[in-house]
């Protein structure tokens, strides 16, 4: 993963198997397997993922694309990450999790030989074993069982370090877990869960760290966008990972390395990748683009030595995160681009100029499109303007991405209750249509 120049000899191996060697050819686009006609497209930094998904996945294309000038990405002098040490141990809390393992395999990329991975189960997951088993030929790997949010569990596992002959070197605290309630179905017991593995496991991290392992060259966390942007059906979420920034910043007033880097959406790998395609599609279009493991691991490695203590990393697309803003916000209208697309393609001059009769027609016609879509209507399946929601399934995440959708489309805020209030797409137009042109006061 840590990239390529044309020329070089790449050595493929496969589950410990010497398979062939590639020389990487100084054309625009390699073909790692198969034709064209995938979207499984790397950069030249990449390589070696694209290498891996090939092998994984015989039957199925992967492409690397070259720079068009290869002598354009030198990387600068003091970008290069530091290795780590083979005299230290490094922590990764989540370590059988999607991201975990691909952390840990950056870690021994970098240098370290003595990884310790931690999860509630302990258990070798179908994705984890050959990860580990490719790993374990240059690093031992202890993996252990422990819950990060119980501090007799964390006791247990900062005896188990101490009782090794290396000092730890660093911590990447990735344990973690994902659900999506809106702020009005939050319990304690929910936020409590959020809470647990993020927040508390991070603080009893912290303190371990305080009182056990005074030679830590980095204590990482991985928290999320959320706690940034916020996000429908995340309030617990982003609360959670939250803590964690907040963390980092009060380990850095102390003076001890704390970083806290907010993870836009990763491809391939962890809980983004299993989420149904809806909510991808739903991210997506809320301007945050899901984007490499290999992109997010070399940035990492090269943010972990710098003072920051809190870093924003990932793919976005801020023209379309403010277009779907109702209010505007001054700093993310600074981040897109001027005169970016408008997102909706809907005149709204033009719209309120039309008779009313036609007004409310074409208001109808959109509210009915947002809805089906949410509704994952298929192309030509008719939806019944008088149909009341609850009756063609649409629950209260759904009524969330209407209201959304609509905010979006007619620049309107709108109420919580939209579609319980105005059940029918029949209504609910006529509420809006009411919204872009009141009726005159009598
Ligand atoms: N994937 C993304 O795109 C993304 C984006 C932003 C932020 N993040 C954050 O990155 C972290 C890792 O995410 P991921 O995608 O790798 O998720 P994942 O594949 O679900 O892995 C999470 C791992 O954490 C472990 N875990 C959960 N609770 C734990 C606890 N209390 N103690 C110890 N281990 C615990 C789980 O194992 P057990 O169930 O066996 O304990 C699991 O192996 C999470 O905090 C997530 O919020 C991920």
């Amino acid at each position: 993963g840590t990239g390529f120049a044309p020329g070089d000899e790449v050595l493929v191996r496969h589950d410990g198997t010497f398979r062939a060697t590639l020389t990487v050819p100084a054309v625009a686009a390699v073909p790692a397997t198969g034709d064209d006609g995938s979207d499984l497209r790397f950069g030249l930094d990449e390589t070696g993922e694209a290498l891996r998904t090939a092998l994984s996945d015989p039957a199925g294309p992967a492409w690397v694309t070259l720079p068009e000038d290869l002598q354009e990405r030198p990387e600068p002098a003091d970008e290069v990450p530091a290795g780590l040490r083979a005299d230290r141990t490094y922590l990764v809390t989540g370590g059988l999790g999607g991201l975990g393992l691909v952390t840990a395999r950056k870690l021994a990329a970098l240098g370290a030989r003595h990884l310790t991975l931690v999860s509630r189960s302990g258990k070798t997951t179908e994705e984890a074993a050959p990860v580990l088993a490719d790993l374990a030929a240059d690093t031992e790997i202890d993996v252990v069982r422990a819950d990060i949010s119980r501090p007799g569990d964390v006791e247990r596992l900062v005896r188990h370090l101490r009782s090794g002959s290396r000092p730890l070197g660093g911590i990447v605290h990735a344990a973690g877990s994902y659900d999506k309630k809106l702020i009005s179905e939050l319990t304690w017991e929910s936020i409590d869960a959020q809470l647990a593995a993020k927040a508390y496991g991070g603080w009893l991290l912290h303190e371990a760290a305080e009182d056990s392992f005074p030679e830590l060259e980095f204590f990482v966390t991985y928290s999320s966008i959320a706690s940034v942007l916020g996000g429908a059906t995340q309030g617990h979420y982003a609360a959670a990972s939250a803590g964690l920034d907040a963390l980092a910043e009060w380990r850095g007033r102390r003076g001890v390395p704390g970083l806290s880097v907010n993870w836009g959406a990763w491809a391939r790998v962890g809980m983004s990748a299993r989420l149904e395609e809806h909510l991808s599609q739903e991210i997506e279009r809320s301007g945050v683009r899901f984007f490499s493991p290999t992109r997010a691991l070399d940035t990492l490695a090269r943010l972990w030595g710098r003072p920051r203590t809190q870093r924003i990393v990932g793919e976005f697309d801020w023209d379309r995160y403010v277009s779907g803003s109702v209010n505007g916000d001054l700093f993310y209208d600074r981040l897109a681009r001027q005169g970016g697309e408008e997102g909706t393609g809907l005149d709204l001059t033009a719209l309120t100029a039309l008779p009313a009769a036609e007004r409310l027609a074409a208001v109808t016609a959109v509210v009915s499109e947002k809805v089906g879509a949410v509704l994952h209507l298929e192309e030509g399946d008719e939806l019944d303007l008088n149909s009341e929601f609850v009756s063609l399934g649409l629950d209260s995440l759904m009524a969330q991405q209407v209201k959304a959708a609509l905010e979006q489309s007619f620049r309107l805020p709108l109420p919580a209750s939209l579609t319980h209030d105005h059940p029918t797409v029949r209504a609910l137009a006529q509420f809006v249509d009411g919204q872009l042109a009141p009726a005159p006061a009598a």
